[in-house]
């Protein structure tokens, strides 16, 4: 019954906002013309890289990953780069203006293709920003932390998740508190322009004064930006697959919040401002974010690209990418095309997530008034009080708003990730996905 009612919702929501039924991804490869077209009117891109490879599979974790090894790191190297030779050939000079290295674990590859794929990146497109990646604690030595700076990696991440050996034992990660609190204070000590630790929140018998001593915790080490999730329970995950305990049941719902408030308390009064629904950082410090440029390509298994009117998915498995490339194929296993209508919609989505944004940078993109696509809905959010205005046409996401926004992206994503992602992880070429 809560299923089906969250189902109603939810396509009421698409049609009203995206006017569409429902979307399909289709196994549908743009063919070079197609894709050149497509490339060249846009003037600049961001660039993703997926290393689906990890030490150990956590049984919350949704993400696209396998266990590391050697052989197939070396393999994926070698298919990567060809990827990479050929994207050139459509960017040509134009601009990167935004790279995130994600996984899986991007440092389970440090010392084994990762210099080595970047030194390609770096010399055949026109890189005109700083590089953001994800890492493991366990990872995060000194001499670990200086090879990634070497790197010119200025923006490092890395998943903490909780700070009570209780918690970090039921997430079944591989380290104690002393030890993920050594990695937080080495790459604290190092002069990266953002640290960002992730942690999760709302865990079962996780209290409040385990957030409270967590967020207070996080601050005195001087860490930069703290990105906290509530603990989402995929269906096609261990732990999702094993649990009754859905994400929208009330008590599951008022707990997220008052931890979320507990937390947006902390790091305000010690000077963090939010900076995207999840993320809040110190004042003054460049943000640690994925991809921030809207039209981005995807290199790697799972690596997803979106050129306007179109969004497409690389395989989703490892050895299938790498056959696909050695074999001359290309490794795009499902496309969407994108209405009007769904262009605008992801438009706005993704602006609002980012807490801040600007009427006018609508009208560059699409030629048309924000106001006059969006106006009535803008009201309502600020009836509401979910966003504000300012007199500089920007608008931004109140905490009420960032809240409920959340809410809405988990009745979406969740059930949205969950039937790509998961169908894609079991068929390395699926026919269609019907979303
Ligand atoms: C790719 S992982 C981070 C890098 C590295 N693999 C690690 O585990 O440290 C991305 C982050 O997503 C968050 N995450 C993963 N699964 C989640 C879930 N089911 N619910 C909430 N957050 C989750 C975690 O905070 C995790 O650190
Ligand atoms: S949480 Fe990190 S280490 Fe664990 S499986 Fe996911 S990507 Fe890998």
């Amino acid at each position: 019954m809560k299923t089906s009612l969250n189902s109603v919702f939810r396509n009421s929501l698409r049609r009203l906002l995206v006017r569409e039924k429902e979307f399909v991804l289709e196994n549908k490869i743009p063919s070079h013309e197609e894709l050149r077209r497509k490339f060249e009117d846009i003037e600049e891109f961001g660039l993703y890289l997926h290393i689906p490879f990890c030490e150990q599979i956590c049984s919350y974790c949704p993400y696209n990953k396998e266990i590391y090894n050697l052989d197939i790191a070396r393999s994926y190297t070698a298919a990567i780069k060809k990827e990479i030779d050929f994207y050139a050939s459509l960017i040509g000079d134009k601009p990167i203006t935004s790279f995130y290295i994600g996984g899986g674990t991007p440092t389970t590859m440090l010392h084994n293709g990762l210099r080595e794929i970047l030194d390609h990146i770096f010399n055949v497109f026109n890189m005109k920003c700083k590089t953001h990646m994800e890492s493991h604690p366990n990872h995060l030595s000194p001499d670990n932390l200086k090879a990634i700076a070497d790197m010119d990696i200025r923006y490092l991440s890395m998943g903490v998740e909780a700070l009570q050996d209780k918690h970090i034992k039921f997430l079944g990660r591989p380290y104690t508190l002393e030890k993920v609190k050594k990695a937080v204070e080495n790459a604290v000590n190092m002069d990266f322009e953002c640290v960002n630790v992730d942690i999760i929140f709302a865990l079962p018998f996780q209290t409040y004064s385990d957030i409270e001593q967590t967020g207070h915790t996080l601050v005195s080490m001087g860490v930069d930006q703290i990105a906290a999730y509530p603990l989402f329970r995929f269906p096609y995950t261990k732990m999702g697959g094993n649990s009754d305990d859905g994400n929208y049941n009330i008590s599951t719902i008022f707990r997220r919040r008052k931890m979320l408030g507990i937390l947006e308390n902390i790091f305000y009064s010690a000077g963090y401002e939010r900076t995207s629904v999840w993320a809040f950082t110190r004042k003054e410090i460049p943000k640690y974010c994925s991809v921030t440029v809207p039209l981005y390509v995807g290199l790697g298994a799972s690596g997803g690209t979106y050129l306007k009117d179109i969004f497409y998915l690389n395989t989703f498995n490892v050895s299938e990418y790498i056959k696909a490339i050695n074999s001359g194929k290309s490794p795009i296993a499902l496309s969407l095309n994108l209405s009007e209508n769904m262009q605008m919609a992801w438009w706005f989505y993704w602006r609002i997530y980012e807490t801040i944004f600007k009427r006018s940078d609508f009208k560059k993109r699409f030629q048309k008034n924000f106001d006059e696509v969006y106006g009535k809905y803008i009201k309502l959010f600020s009836f509401f009080g979910l966003i504000k205005e300012d007199d500089r046409d920007r608008i931004i996401l109140s905490d009420r708003g960032a809240y409920w926004l959340h809410s809405v992206e988990d009745l979406f994503s969740i059930n949205y990730i969950s039937k790509l992602w998961g169908t894609a992880k079991k068929e390395p070429w699926p026919q269609k996905i019907f979303l």
